[in-house]
């Protein structure tokens, strides 16, 4: 530490205009191991792992013939998709832009939008039997807000999958430490037969994001 307080390396890395918080943020990213691996195969965000693993260990992509990417941008999740089921039909949509994916169809719109979920099973052209979704709200950094924002977009996920899912189907959602709020855990133990959490080792252990995994959708909404 130097006298003012502050990590040398910390301050080194700061420059004029950088922030210490933005700073953080990019000496984090140099040296975490998900970074430099996405870049070696060609992911375009280290989320990418975090699908990966959930696949390993729950299988969610297997079999999968259409699929919605809630929140695809900058499209790590898609990409793995086109490679793991290469045949599925898969529809994303984010509020920001992402890049062309080739075999996959992108809605740049607020899947909040009332419009949304119908031009979502329009592209898909059937019932889907996965909905995923990494959607998470800007934080605005009052902890409440932040958190009430983000389970709006894990319900308004959930409710889309329960209206469109194909029987046997699955939802898979980011939601924040302390799992899934009751009532919504409640009403997915009524539509799945299974509901598990899980952490992905590739979501950093100090953020506090946890992955819903919903199976064996029962149908009849
Ligand atoms: C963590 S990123 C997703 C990363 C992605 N899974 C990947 O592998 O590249 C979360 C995304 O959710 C999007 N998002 C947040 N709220 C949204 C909304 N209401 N409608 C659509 N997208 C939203 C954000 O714009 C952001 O791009």
């Amino acid at each position: 530490m130097s006298r003012s307080g502050k990590d040398p390396h910390e301050r080194l890395k700061s420059g004029k205009n950088r922030s210490v918080s933005s700073s953080r943020w990019l000496q984090r990213q140099l040296n975490d191991p998900y970074v430099k691996q996405a870049k070696a195969d060609g992911y375009r965000s280290r989320a990418a792992y975090k699908l990966v693993e959930l696949d390993d260990r729950f299988a969610v992509l297997r079999g999968a013939k259409r699929v919605v990417d809630l929140g695809i941008a900058p499209g790590g999740w898609s990409q793995v998709m086109r490679q793991r089921i290469p045949q599925a039909r898969i529809v994303g949509i984010d509020l920001l832009p992402t890049q062309a994916i080739e075999g996959v169809v992108i809605l740049e719109m607020d899947f909040m939008d009332d419009a949304a979920p119908g031009l979502i099973s329009a592209e898909l052209g059937g019932a889907p039997d996965l909905v995923l979704s990494d959607m998470a709200a800007n934080t605005v950094g009052h902890k409440q807000t932040d958190h009430l924002r983000t389970m709006g977009l894990v319900e308004a996920a959930a409710d889309f999958a329960i209206q469109t899912l194909a029987p046997k189907g699955s939802f898979v959602a980011k939601v924040l430490a302390g799992g899934t709020d009751a009532a919504l855990l409640a009403l997915l133990k009524q539509h799945f037969t299974t509901i598990k959490h899980a952490k992905p080792p590739a979501s950093r252990k100090d953020s506090s994001e946890w992955y819903l995994i919903a199976q064996g959708f029962k149908g009849g909404r």
